[in-house]
C-alpha cells in the first residue's frame, strides 16, 4: 500500500513539474479553476455563481433535478388508459396507409424522434420541420416549434389529419378500430365503455405521452450529491453554460427550457427555407422567426437540430452562438417591411474559447443519458 502512494505522490510531482515547463501558468490557474468550480457547484444551489442573464429577463428559473412525471402517483389507476394509449401511439393503422404509426417518427431507440433533418411520412412526401422529441413534452405548454397546439390532446390531431404525415382521416381511422377486437377490450377497460371516438384517442395518445420522460442523467445525480458524477470539464462547461455563453437566457429551469418563443437567426426569411415560426400561429409581426426553445435534456441524442434540422452537431451549434448566429440585415427594398424577422436581442456575440466551447458540449453531454430500451407493444387483433 505505502509502494503505491509513494509512486502515486512521485507520479504527480513529475506531473507537476513537467507540466510547469510545458504551460508554466496555463496549467496551475486552470486546475485551480476547476477545482474552485467544483466546490461551489457542489453545494447548495443558492450559493453558485450568479448567472449571466439579461436585466428584463421574465421567467427565469435556476436548472434542477429532473421532475417525475405529474402521473407518477397516480400510474396504476391508469395503467388501462396509459396501455392504450402506448398501443396506439406504435399502431400503423392510425394512419391513412396503415403504414405510418407515430413511432415512425417518435422513435424509443432515436430518443423518440427520427434522426432525419426533417420529418418523412406518408408517401415519402417530406415536412418542412425536424422531428422533436416526446420526452419531457408534458411540461410544454405550447406545443410544435410555432406553438400552435395548445394542449397533448389538442396536439394528435394533427399527424393524424396532416396531408403529409399520417394522411388520416378520423372517420375512417375509427370505423377502422371498431372492426378491432383487442381495441373494443382495451377501450372498455380504459374508459368503461367500448365506444370509440377521436376525443378518447387523443385523450389516451396525450395521457400515455405524459409518461414519456427522460431518465436521471449525471448532472441529476451530481444535484442529488453524487459530487463525482461530473468532470472538472463537464463542470466547466455547466459554469460557462449559466455565465458566458449565456444559454441560460432561455435554456433554463429543471428541464433546460423557459418554455417561451425566440428570434435566434434561423427564419431564412425570404429564401427558399423561410419559416416564420410563431408568427404562423399568432400573426403577430413581433413574432417572425421565433421557435420554442427545446428542452437540451438528452439533446446527445436528438440530432440533427433546430426546427430545420440545419446542424449536426453540437460543437458547430455552439460555434454558431458564439460568433453571433445570423443577424440580418434589410436591404434597401426590405426598408419597410414589417414582416422582416429581428433576431433576439438575448443573442450576443459571446467569443468563447475553443475550450470553452468543447466544455459546453461536454455538459450538454453529461444531461444525455442512454436511451431506454423500449419494446414495441402487441397490437391488437
Ligand atoms: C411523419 C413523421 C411524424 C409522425 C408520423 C408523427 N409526428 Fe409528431 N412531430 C413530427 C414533426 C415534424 C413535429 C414538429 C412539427 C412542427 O412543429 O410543426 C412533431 C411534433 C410533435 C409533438 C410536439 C412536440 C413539441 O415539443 O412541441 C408531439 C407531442 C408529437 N409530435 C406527437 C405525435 C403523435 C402523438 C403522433 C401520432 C398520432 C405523431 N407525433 C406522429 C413528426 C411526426
Ligand atoms: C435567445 C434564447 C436562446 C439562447 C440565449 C440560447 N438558445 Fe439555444 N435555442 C433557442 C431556441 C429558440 C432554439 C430553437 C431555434 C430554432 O429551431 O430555430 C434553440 C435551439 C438550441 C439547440 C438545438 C436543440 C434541438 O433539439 O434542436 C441547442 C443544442 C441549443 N439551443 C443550445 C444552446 C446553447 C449551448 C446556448 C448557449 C451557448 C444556447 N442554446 C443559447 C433559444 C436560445
Amino acid at each position: 500500500m505505502k509502494k503505491i502512494i509513494i509512486l502515486f505522490a512521485l507520479s504527480i510531482t513529475v506531473g507537476i513539474i513537467y507540466s510547469f515547463q510545458a504551460s508554466p501558468n496555463k496549467v496551475i490557474t486552470s486546475k485551480n479553476f476547476s477545482d474552485s468550480l467544483r466546490k461551489v457547484y457542489s453545494g447548495p444551489i443558492e450559493n453558485w455563481p450568479k448567472p449571466n442573464i439579461d436585466p428584463d429577463l421574465i421567467n427565469y428559473r435556476e436548472l434542477g433535478i429532473l421532475p417525475d412525471s405529474p402521473l407518477k402517483e397516480k400510474e396504476d389507476s391508469l395503467k388501462p388508459l396509459i396501455e392504450l394509449g402506448r398501443v396506439l401511439f406504435f399502431d400503423p393503422r392510425l394512419s391513412g396507409s396503415g403504414q405510418i404509426s407515430c413511432s415512425s417518427c417518435h422513435a424509443p431507440s432515436l430518443s423518440w424522434t427520427d434522426g432525419l433533418v426533417t420529418a418523412r411520412g406518408h408517401d415519402h412526401l417530406l415536412g418542412e420541420r425536424n422531428t422533436p422529441t416526446i420526452l419531457n413534452v408534458w411540461t410544454y405548454e405550447k406545443l410544435f416549434w410555432d406553438g400552435r397546439a395548445n394542449s397533448l390532446e389538442d396536439q394528435a390531431l394533427g399527424p393524424i389529419n396532416s396531408e403529409i404525415e399520417m394522411h388520416g382521416d378520423f372517420g375512417a381511422i375509427i370505423s377502422r378500430l371498431k372492426r378491432i377486437k383487442g381495441y373494443l377490450t382495451k377501450f372498455d377497460s380504459a374508459y368503461g365503455s367500448s365506444d370509440i371516438t377521436p376525443g378518447k384517442i387523443t385523450h389516451a395518445l396525450a395521457t400515455f405521452q405524459r409518461t414519456v420522460i427522460s431518465r436521471k442523467s449525471r448532472f441529476d445525480q451530481f444535484l442529488e450529491g453524487k459530487s463525482n458524477a461530473l468532470t472538472d470539464q463537464e463542470i466547466r462547461g455547466l459554469h460557462f453554460f449559466r455565465t458566458q455563453g449565456r444559454c441560460i437566457n432561455c435554456h433554463n429551469g429543471p428541464l433546460f427550457t423557459d418554455g417561451q418563443f425566440h428570434n435566434i437567426g434561423l427564419t431564412y426569411y425570404g429564401r427558399k427555407y423561410e419559416d416564420l415560426g410563431l408568427y404562423l400561429t399568432t400573426k403577430n409581426p413581433e413574432d417572425v422567426g421565433k421557435f420554442k426553445t427545446p428542452s437540451l435534456r438528452d439533446v446527445g441524442n436528438t440530432r440533427p437540430y433546430m426546427h430545420n434540422g440545419l446542424f449536426e452537431e453540437l460543437l458547430g451549434i455552439v460555434n454558431m452562438y458564439s460568433s453571433g448566429m445570423p443577424q440580418p440585415a434589410k436591404t434597401p427594398e426590405q426598408k419597410n417591411d414589417p414582416l422582416f424577422p429581428k433576431t433576439s436581442k438575448h443573442i450576443q456575440k459571446l467569443d468563447l474559447s475553443m475550450d470553452q466551447r468543447k466544455d459546453i458540449v461536454a455538459f450538454l453531454e453529461a444531461i444525455t443519458t442512454t436511451p431506454l430500451r423500449v419494446r414495441a407493444p402487441e397490437l391488437p387483433k
